[in-house]
């Protein structure tokens, strides 16, 4: 098969880099993961769309990743071609815009940004040119497109907050423009069609000075480093929050912080972190998923749903 794979790509007008039998392991935060048998980064849509063209017809399964952060990929690989999309990783300003209003004049700008950008640079970006209306996000693990896909929110700010619209492109290749208003948007959801991928999305942000966006990315960041096992290898938060409460909160009432199973061990900083301590695998971290849960719905009679997704 690997073979034909290859045959396949050398003869596919992509540009990017492919690789073969890859270990996830290396492209995931948890830095767990068996092999791909393709992983590729495509460079531009082009390349993207001839890739899953070609899936489609040759009938292989496709998988599309971000930055590998909220994402526990088994032991046993992918079969199938994983798509990373962090080559695409454009900026670009597009519109800056003043609006009168009775309380004077606020004025306005929309990046477009491309789905490959991690939210780390998107965040920087935002403060060397004093954009305002992210920084709660700042030091979330990840990429735009996977925020999206996710609606990943922190510190009562969820990136829908921010967006004007995206482009997405079907398994035929075919790109459709969303504006906001045709998106539902959940806690940790988003209604993009099945079957589809984010390539970019316009956000509207507030024009500010550089030294206030910077102050308040520092204290968000300061929040977050306090709570969190910033800089461990984790998938941020294991479990969703059930309504009205912190799975985290639950998870350390539980008397479960500091559990281990194998190299995989619950953060005795935040209990809804998951920490890998050195080889941990995707069984080990399964297990002690179920262990937690046990624990926690023995506890306090509350069944957490997971929020990483497992491939
Ligand atoms: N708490 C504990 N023990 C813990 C963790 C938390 O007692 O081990 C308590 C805290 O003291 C606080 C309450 O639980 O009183 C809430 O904790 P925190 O402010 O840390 O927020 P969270 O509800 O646990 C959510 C998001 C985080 C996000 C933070 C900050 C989810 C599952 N978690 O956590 O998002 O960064 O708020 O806004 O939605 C993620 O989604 O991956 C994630 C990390």
């Amino acid at each position: 098969m690997e073979n034909v794979l290859k045959e396949i790509f050398e003869e596919l007008p992509f540009r990017g880099e492919v690789k073969f039998n890859e270990p996830l392991s290396g492209h995931t935060s948890l830095r767990i993961g068996g092999p791909a048998q393709v992983l590729v980064f495509p460079e531009d849509v082009v390349s993207l769309k001839n890739v899953l063209i070609m899936a489609k017809e040759q009938g292989i399964q496709v998988f599309i990743i971000g930055a590998g952060t909220n994402l526990l990929v088994r032991d046993s690989g992918i079969k199938g071609i994983v798509i990373s999309l962090k080559e695409l990783r454009k900026i670009a300003v597009i519109q800056p815009q003043r609006r009168k209003t009775l309380l004077g004049s606020t004025e306005s700008v929309t990046l477009f940004v491309e789905a490959g950008v991690p939210l780390r640079e998107l965040i920087n970006f935002t403060k060397e040119n004093g954009y305002s209306g992210i920084e709660e996000l700042a030091g979330i693990p990840g990429t735009l497109g996977g925020a999206i896909y996710m609606n990943a929110g922190s510190f009562g700010r969820e990136i829908k907050d921010v967006l004007a619209g995206i482009a997405v492109m079907n398994m035929d290749g075919k790109i459709t423009v969303l504006e906001k208003g045709e998106l539902k948007f959940s806690y940790r959801g988003c209604s993009i069609p099945e079957d589809s991928v984010i390539l970019s999305a316009n956000i509207v942000l507030k024009k500010d000075s550089p030294q206030d966006v910077g102050k308040h990315i520092k204290g968000f960041l300061g929040k977050r480093m306090n709570t969190q096992p910033v800089g461990e290898h984790s998938a941020g938060c294991v479990f969703k929050n059930p309504e009205g409460d912190s799975a985290g909160r639950l998870i350390d009432m539980a008397g479960c912080k500091g559990m281990r199973i194998g190299d995989v061990e619950v953060s005795s900083l935040h209990g809804n972190f998951f920490i890998n301590r050195g080889r941990a695998t995707s069984e080990d971290f399964i297990k002690l998923m179920e262990a937690v849960l046990a624990k926690v719905k023995e506890h306090s009679g509350i069944a957490l749903e997971p929020e990483i997704r497992i491939i």
